[in-house]
């Protein structure tokens, strides 16, 4: 097993957990931290006996954002040369379902680590923002472009600009949470959706994921075409022989994952 610093890992059933644990610092995201996390999602995503990867914080903080500390004495060379932040692209790029379950601060990098999950289950708690303007920066980590691409322009710009930061109640009325739950519901609640999407056959979850991002990434007719290619590339798998068979016959599917 890996020793960690700054994360706890975990699984449970088919579920890949990883517990940000940075906790005196409010789960601030160092370049230890980010090496850690990815690390582990990008091994939970070979896993076969894997089917979901939960991310979760602690009860104050999500995450407040990239760790201001480390980054404070950096120049424009160093930052440039380390290419800092681009690890956590490698978190993005993995075809395994990811959820987040977010409590207290998600703010700066770790609102955008949140966005890097596919599904966010909020508790009462949340609070969302980008405010690196009031650090002299903007955001590195993706909010520019993944978070006006989740809420459109009107409510990026203005917590882009203004680094206010938003409850999560308004986080789910701009289609930026899945669901808001109490606080004390939102690890359980996060860890039942990914316990649940665990449980489905994971070629066809991770390909659900797939079609759903490429959203984001093309035309609709370019995505619409990609949608109906991996539909039909579904039907080379075992699992869709067994889901419609299982359906005809009523009972529950048992997937091979194959
Ligand atoms: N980096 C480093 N340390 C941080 C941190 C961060 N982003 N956020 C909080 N901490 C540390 C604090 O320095 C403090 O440490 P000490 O006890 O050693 O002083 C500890 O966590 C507790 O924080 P506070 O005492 O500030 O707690 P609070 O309850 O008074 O305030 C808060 C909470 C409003 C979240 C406040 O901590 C805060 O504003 N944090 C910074 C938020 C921020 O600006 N995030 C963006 C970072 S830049 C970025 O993320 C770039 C990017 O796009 C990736």
């Amino acid at each position: 097993m890996t020793e960690h610093t700054t994360i706890v890992v975990s699984t449970e059933g088919r579920v890949g957990k990883i517990q940000l644990d940075r906790p005196k610092a409010l789960n601030a995201l160092n370049q230890t931290l980010m090496e850690e996390v990815v690390s582990a999602a990008v091994a939970f995503d070979a896993d076969p006996d894997i089917g979901s990867i939960l991310i979760l914080g602690s009860d104050k903080a999500f995450a407040a954002g990239a760790d201001i500390k480390e980054m404070a004495h950096q120049d424009y060379p160093s930052m440039y040369a380390s290419d800092w932040f681009r690890r956590w692209e490698d978190l993005t790029e993995l075809r395994i379902p990811i959820v987040a379950a977010v409590k207290g601060y998600a703010l700066g990098g770790g609102c955008e680590l949140a966005m890097m999950a596919d599904i966010i289950v909020a508790g009462e708690s949340a609070k969302f923002g980008q405010p690196e303007i009031n650090l002299g920066v903007i955001p590195g980590m993706g909010g520019s472009q993944r978070l006006t691409r989740s809420v459109g322009k009107a409510k990026a710009m203005d917590m882009v600009l203004t680094g206010r930061h938003i409850g999560a109640e308004e986080a789910e009325r701009i289609g930026l949470v899945s669901r808001v739950v109490p606080d004390e519901q939102a690890n359980p609640v996060a860890e039942e959706v990914a316990e649940l999407i665990a449980a489905k056959s994971k070629p066809a979850a991770q390909m659900a994921k797939e079609a759903v991002a490429a959203s984001f990434e093309t035309t609709l007719q370019q995505g619409i075409r990609l949608e109906r290619r991996l539909f039909h590339s579904l039907f080379a798998l075992a699992d869709q022989a067994e889901g419609m068979s299982a359906f005809a016959e009523k009972r529950g599917p048992e997937w091979t994952h194959r």
